[in-house]
């Protein structure tokens, strides 16, 4: 049986094209000793893989051109060649945009199926919602009763920030554009209040309405303007949580902020981090988010595409706000 795979061909310039990937076909792989072959069954599309496809410094090293892309997915374990995992087994793993992989054991996490459907093991319970849980409690440490205002709010990781915040009893403030994303996160998902960052003619204004007190806690996904405006608006010993700059991924002239001093004046820090830097400690977010879930107070959604040859395309929608939940690609029933 043959094995489809996308491979990088070019390094993007701006947004990524088609002709950036290279469609290829090679026979399934055989996993060696120590190795299990996985049937994928869902890849996740991250904006994180936009970094990945540049060359130079990073915390994760550039995809080769000619590689294939890498990807975390979901799938199911068809043949083993290692301690630990057995054909049925169902595991997470950085196993590419691609069909099948054979891999190390040591690099296919066992997950299980009967605590939430497959897609949600690469959202929810998957690298957006461990992002969200340690990027707002390890990073945020947001207190009771204070203001959390989250960008991408009706994202994968926002939207999951959100819903701890308001768990952890803050108030949570969404931005995202659209109003339909704002009803979601108000009627849905317990935002306090949401701000359409299309509709409002300056955003630091809207969010000084809807943070009459400042901003305790700012996770910010999308940096540039956005970041901007809300630095503008701080409380005193605020932080802000450089999780992610989507609207900066695709610029060659990436913008700095402007509003930085606004740190000084108000006894304020703002921290990045990458989910690695928590890798110990997976489990317990997870517990945490799948507990939350069944509980019915955290509420999770996928945007699932068909189909493998969608990839380039799909890919897109994260950075022109498309998606509804976390995207991902549906690969194959297994
Ligand atoms: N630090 C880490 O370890 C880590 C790990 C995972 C993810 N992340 C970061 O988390 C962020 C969210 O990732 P995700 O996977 O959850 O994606 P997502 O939020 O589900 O999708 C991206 C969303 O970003 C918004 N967006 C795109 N371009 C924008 C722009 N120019 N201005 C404003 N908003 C824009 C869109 O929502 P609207 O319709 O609202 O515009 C879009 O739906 C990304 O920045 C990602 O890099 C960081």
């Amino acid at each position: 049986m043959d094995n489809r795979q996308f491979r990088l061909a070019a390094r993007p310039v701006g947004l990524p094209k088609r002709s950036d990937f290279e469609l290829t076909t090679t026979p399934r792989p055989t996993p060696s000793d120590g190795e299990v072959l996985v049937r994928l069954a869902y890849v996740s599309l991250d904006p994180a893989m936009r970094g990945w496809m540049n060359e130079g410094r990073s915390y994760i090293e550039a995809v080769k051109l000619g590689d294939v892309m890498r990807a975390y997915a979901v799938g199911r374990v068809v043949e083993s060649r290692a301690p630990g995992l057995s054909e049925g087994n169902y595991v997470v793993g950085a196993f590419g945009v691609q069909e099948w992989a054979a891999v190390p054991a040591a690099h296919a996490n066992q997950i299980d199926p009967a605590i939430a459907p497959l897609p949600t093991w690469i959202g929810g319970l998957g690298v957006t919602g461990m992002t969200a849980y340690f990027g707002l409690t390890e990073i945020g440490k947001p207190q009771p009763g204070e203001t959390v205002l989250v960008s991408a709010a009706a994202g994968a990781t926002g939207s999951v920030v959100g819903q701890i915040a308001t768990i952890r009893g803050c108030r949570a403030v969404g931005i995202a554009g659209g109003a339909d994303k704002c009803r979601l996160l108000v009627e849905e998902l317990g935002f306090a209040a949401a701000i359409d960052y299309k509709a409002e003619e300056k955003l630091a204004a809207a969010i000084r309405r809807e943070c009459p007190r400042g901003v305790d806690v700012f996770f910010d996904n999308v940096g540039g303007e956005t970041l901007d405006a809300a630095l503008a608006n701080l409380a005193r010993r605020a932080r802000v949580v450089i999780c992610g700059a989507i609207s900066q991924y695709n610029s060659t002239t990436p913008r700095a902020p402007q509003n930085y001093l606004s740190l000084l004046v108000h006894s304020a820090r703002m921290e990045g981090f990458v989910l690695f830097d928590f890798r110990q400690r997976y489990a317990e977010a997870v517990l945490a988010l799948a507990g939350w879930r069944a509980e019915g107070r955290l509420k999770l959604f996928e945007d699932i595409v068909d189909g493998i040859e969608s990839f380039p395309d799909a890919l897109l929608k994260l950075f022109c706000g498309e998606n509804r939940g976390k995207l991902m690609i549906k690969i194959a029933d297994v």
